[in-house]
């Protein structure tokens, strides 16, 4: 038996292969189409292991994703693969069309037609996992309750709007055709492998190249923050034990405005890399024009998940952040190697615009 992972080369996907393959030792074969947020550095470690099956390529893919289901008896499809940063959703909304909402329907189309041929017991067993986010609720006021999974959808982004359509998607498999799915939706994640062109790792790296430190608007908007191996375990959690056609909201409890978030890297970065002069890193700091559209809080109740599967996570906000922190000092190598033309385009176009 094995599982097929969808953009098993980002952030998140990365983080699940490696910890999948740190638990089983079942095969996972890994479907990425290698964007620029795609990197197989990720998963460097697993060269050379036998349990692990990278093929490039595209969900949007019918023909090659049946076949990768059938050729290796896939047990579950496990859906990370999307356009994923809201900045380039609102620059280029295309992409993110394409993949999540395309490609998320020819994904649904190819298992489903691969369940249908299942014989028992393996189509009672098979689950398609869809890994979406609390985006898709919309913003939150400040006194407002968390959002259940029962919230309202009301995606603000090009990028919310269309994982909200995959999520209507996945749902509509299970309704109409009985597919066997599971959605979570999880609150901001943070940890190894993080692409810096998001806020903790773009201000980790900023710091240390002695650049500024992009606040956009006032910084008072909130962010619940979830460590990625956290998001890990849920995922697990659910695969296992979850009841097909719910939907499962994933988060740490952890709202933070993103002017205390800033602040926390820069005064561990102080403790652990001090500046040359003396200075705290906070000094650099910069206040740019805010992202259109913005929402203003997000806060993920995840008692369902608690209550239901037992699952909590391991880390606090405090414990995540400066593993994180200690993670990018530990591996610049890897920084230095995604900080591509590429990125430095994507930088030039999010950031020339936006005045200090
Ligand atoms: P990411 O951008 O780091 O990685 C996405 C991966 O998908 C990349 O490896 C990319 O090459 C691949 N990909 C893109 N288009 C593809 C396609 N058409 N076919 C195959 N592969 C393709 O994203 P991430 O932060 O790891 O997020 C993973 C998933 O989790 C996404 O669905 C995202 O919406 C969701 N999510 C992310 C967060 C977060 O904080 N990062 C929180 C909640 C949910
Ligand atoms: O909530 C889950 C979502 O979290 C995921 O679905 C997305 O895939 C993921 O990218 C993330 O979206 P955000 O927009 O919240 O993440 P980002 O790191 O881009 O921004 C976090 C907050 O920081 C947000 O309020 C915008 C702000 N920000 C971001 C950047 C890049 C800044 O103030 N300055 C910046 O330079």
């Amino acid at each position: 038996m094995s599982i097929l992972v969808t953009g098993g080369a980002g952030f998140i996907g990365s983080n699940f292969v490696l910890d999948w393959l740190s638990q089983t030792d079942e095969l996972v074969v890994n479907l990425d189409k290698l964007t620029y947020a795609g990197n197989l550095q990720n998963l460097a470690s697993l060269q050379g292991d036998s349990r692990h099956e990278f093929v490039k390529g595209d969900i949007a893919d019918y023909d090659l994703v049946l076949s990768l289901l059938e050729k290796h008896q896939i047990r579950a499809v496990v859906n990370f693969a999307a356009e994923s940063h809201v900045d380039r959703s609102i620059h280029g909304p295309e992409d993110f069309i394409q993949t999540n909402i395309v490609g998320s329907f020819r994904l649904l189309e190819a298992v489903r037609q691969y369940w249908n041929n299942l014989k028992q017991p393996a189509k009672q067993t098979f689950r398609l996992l869809h890994v979406s986010t609390d985006e898709v609720y919309g913003s939150l006021e400040k006194t407002d309750a968390p959002f259940a999974e029962t919230h309202q959808y009301q995606p603000n982004s090009p990028y919310s709007a269309s994982k909200a359509a995959s999520d209507h998607l996945v749902r509509a498999y299970h309704h109409t055709y009985g597919l066997p799915v599971l959605t979570t939706n999880c609150s901001n994640n943070y940890g190894p492998y993080h692409f810096p062109e998001k806020l903790i790792p773009l201000c980790i790296q900023n710091a240390l190249s002695g650049k500024p430190l992009p606040i956009y608007g006032d910084g008072q908007q909130i962010r619940d923050w979830l460590y990625v191996k956290d998001h890990c375990s849920a995922i697990r959690r659910v695969l296992e034990s979850g009841t097909l056609g719910e939907v499962y909201n994933v988060g740490g409890w952890n709202e933070k405005a993103n002017l205390d978030v800033v602040n926390t890297l820069c005064s561990i970065l102080d403790e652990l890399q001090p500046r040359a002069d003396g200075k705290s890193y906070a000094a650099q700091i910069t206040y740019v024009t805010d992202r259109p559209g913005h929402d203003r809080r997000y806060a993920i109740d995840a008692s369902k998940l608690g209550r239901e599967l037992g699952w909590k996570p391991a880390e606090t906000f405090e414990t995540g952040i400066r593993k994180t922190v200690q993670w990018y000092l530990d591996n610049q190598a890897w920084v230095v190697n995604v900080l591509s033309g590429d990125y430095q385009s994507w930088l030039d176009k999010n950031y020339a615009e936006r005045s200090a």
